[in-house]
């Protein structure tokens, strides 16, 4: 979704707010825009497209002299993506210019309204009506900036984060929030806003994070005012030391992000278990469930709600969960679960997991659940996110930042820490026998080598995805453990390569998918030797009877499998219920090679935000 990123202080803007905008590509965007103040007033330089075409374009007509500055990369939402509809937008008399990430719903009769004062709009964006009703408040109200853009957020439905800028009172720059998350970077003199910190981590490891409903005046020479929107009542800034280092936000020698993050997962998986499990003593514990493990223990059923890869890593915590613990689970697309009227009882724990943290769905269904007297424990990776803010408690991932769009090394961590939530409710419960619980932990444990094992098969995938880089349509198949990692497969495949994929249950695939197979199908089939290895050998003989191209992921010195297979990918042994941490690594690989063929852009795939902030 749109990234924003400000700069107020005595350093030259330009580069800092174009730098920004470019740590903030990963987030999706199709348009991208700055605008800069010096004495000769307003400068703005907006296009459809890159930050590079955006540089290309100021080069040629911007002046970039300034030192303070708003910058945006636009997902469109309302209008199509072009020139005058990407932001910065001024507002008609050309003092107030805007950025903002979210919708404005309620934007039409407002415009409507506007329009009979006298208001003409140049782009067909909600952000234009924003910027021109907080003009006419600054008029009729004889209000400053502040007071205009307060009553103004407290007229509009919807969600976002704006900073805004008044010609009027250039040594300052109003920012709000509304489901939209902000940062601001506190530096000597000088503040940074942002859509999250990467754009200013160079610059400082103060961050202040706006919570939802606050706004905050950013004035030169002046500490940073923060009061609700709400109510006008004043908020004491917590500063934050970030734990982000530059290192974590580039490529480190790789092509693309997705690679270096498929590749960090050996050490991510580390990361997230450090401190949580020791195999030697038999402990597997995490504050967040220590301090609730009641909750757990008397929940009469566990909800998961999540999007994307994050609802695939929840599908997979229902089979370890229920296997483990034996605690009934269900999981939710977090956007149909919002809007269906779902039962909710005082006894249920919601598990919320999201990558980012601000996934605008899922925050919506822990809103309900919560509403509803369930408790709520999030799985996040990014630290002081909005979700891992509104759960009752949680768990971080520590992944470390995921800047790919595709999400790989988040997905492997979020199994790891609900692989390990089952096995600690297991214990507690004695629902899984001594010997089996000493295991898995020692299996959990050494996973981050068998995850390295796999990625060594990266030759040969990269030669299966030159035999299939022209697909147009592929099928993953899985069971059990493996079929939410078919359907991860798949959704890899799609999102960065855009060739039409499948996931499926194998034994499903009688009952539809099989009328699709023929010579010209790749059928992906993760079929290692534990789990239902004969059932999925079947299915694997009837792909081969109707001549579909067999690509199967195998337990290392697997035979019969390899035998029906056109290809085979080989990964160490490991138990059933730990599998989709290794057999997820070939699939990941498969369709960064297919996109790299492809020539399409990995990192950030046409029309896909990283974190979906607008429902
Ligand atoms: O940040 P979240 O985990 O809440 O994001 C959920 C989905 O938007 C995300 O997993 C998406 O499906 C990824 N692009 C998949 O690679």
């Amino acid at each position: 979704m749109c990234g924003i990123v400000g700069y107020i202080g005595h350093r030259e803007a330009y580069p800092i707010v174009t730098k920004g905008l470019r740590r903030l590509e990963y987030r999706g965007y199709d348009s991208a825009g700055v605008m800069l103040y010096n004495e000769k007033g307003i400068n703005l330089c907006k296009t459809k497209g890159k930050v590079s075409d955006l540089e290309k374009k100021a080069k040629a007509e911007l002046d970039t002299k300034g030192t303070i500055g708003i910058g945006h990369t636009r997902w469109a939402t309302h209008g199509v993506p072009n020139d005058v509809n990407s932001h910065p937008h001024l507002s008609n008399s050309g003092n107030l210019a805007i950025i903002h990430n979210g919708i404005i719903e309620n934007y039409a009769p407002l415009k409507e309204e506007l329009k009979n004062r006298g208001y003409t709009f140049k782009s067909d964006t909600d952000t234009e009506v924003l910027v021109n009703l907080i003009e006419e408040i600054q008029k009729t109200e004889k209000t400053k900036l502040g007071k205009a853009v307060q009553i103004a957020l407290n007229q509009v439905v919807g969600a976002y984060a704006i900073a805004v800028f008044d010609i009027k009172n250039p040594e300052e720059i109003v920012a709000a929030r509304l489901g939209s998350p902000l940062a601001i970077g506190i530096g000597e003199n000088e503040y940074f806003i942002a859509s999250d910190a990467t754009p200013f981590i160079e610059y400082t490891s103060n961050a202040v994070y706006l919570e939802d409903g606050e706004m905050a005046n950013i004035r030169l020479h002046k500490p940073i005012k923060i009061r609700k929107i709400k109510d006008d009542s004043l908020v004491t800034p917590t500063v934050q030391e970030l734990q982000l280092n530059l290192e974590q936000i580039e490529k480190g020698g790789y092509d693309h992000f997705m690679m270096k993050e498929i590749y960090e997962q050996p050490n991510v998986i580390k990361d997230t278990y450090r401190g949580r499990l020791n195999a030697n003593k038999g402990i597997v514990q995490m504050a967040g469930i220590e301090d609730n493990i009641e909750k757990f223990l008397n929940a009469e059923r566990i909800l998961i709600v999540a999007c994307g890869t994050s609802w695939h890593a929840g599908l997979v915590a229902e089979y370890v969960i229920e296997e483990f613990a034996r605690i009934p689970v269900e999981v939710e697309y977090a956007s149909e679960f919002r809007y269906r009227n779902p039962i909710i009882n005082k006894k249920d724990v919601v598990i919320a997991i999201s990558q980012s943290g601000e996934t605008a769905d899922t925050m919506a269904a822990i809103k309900l659940a919560k509403e509803n007297g369930a408790f709520v424990f999030g799985v996040c990776n990014v630290v002081g996110s909005s979700i891992s803010r509104e759960s009752h408690a949680g768990a971080y991932t520590h992944a470390g930042p995921e800047i790919g769009v595709a999400s790989t090394k988040a997905f492997t961590t979020q199994i790891t820490v609900l692989t390990m939530l089952a096995l600690r409710l297991a214990k507690a419960k004695g629902t899984l026998s001594n010997s089996d619980y000493h295991r898995y932990l020692m299996e959990l444990e050494i996973i981050p080598e068998k995850v390295k094992e796999v990625l060594s098969t990266n030759d040969i995938t990269k030669e299966i995805a030159l035999k299939f880089k022209d697909s147009t349509n592929c099928l993953y198949l899985g069971r059990g453990y493996n079929f939410p990692v078919a359907l991860e497969g798949a959704l890899k495949l799609k999102e960065i390569s855009y060739i039409h994929a499948e996931g499926y249950p194998a034994a499903e695939m009688k009952h539809g998918p099989i009328a699709l197979i023929d010579e010209q199908m790749p059928v992906i089939v993760i079929a290692p030797k534990q789990g239902h290895y004969d059932k999925i050998v079947s299915n694997i003989q009837e792909i081969k009877s109707r001549s579909g191209k067999i690509i199967a992921v195998v337990t290392k010195g697997d035979t019969q499998v390899r035998e029906l297979s056109d290809y085979v990918i080989e990964i160490p042994e490991t138990s059933d219920a730990l599998s989709p941490l290794i057999t997820t690594i070939p699939l990941q690989l498969l369709s960064y090679h297919i996109a790299v063929l492809r020539g399409c852009n990995v990192d950030q795939p046409r029309n896909l935000a990283k974190s979906v902030t607008v429902e």
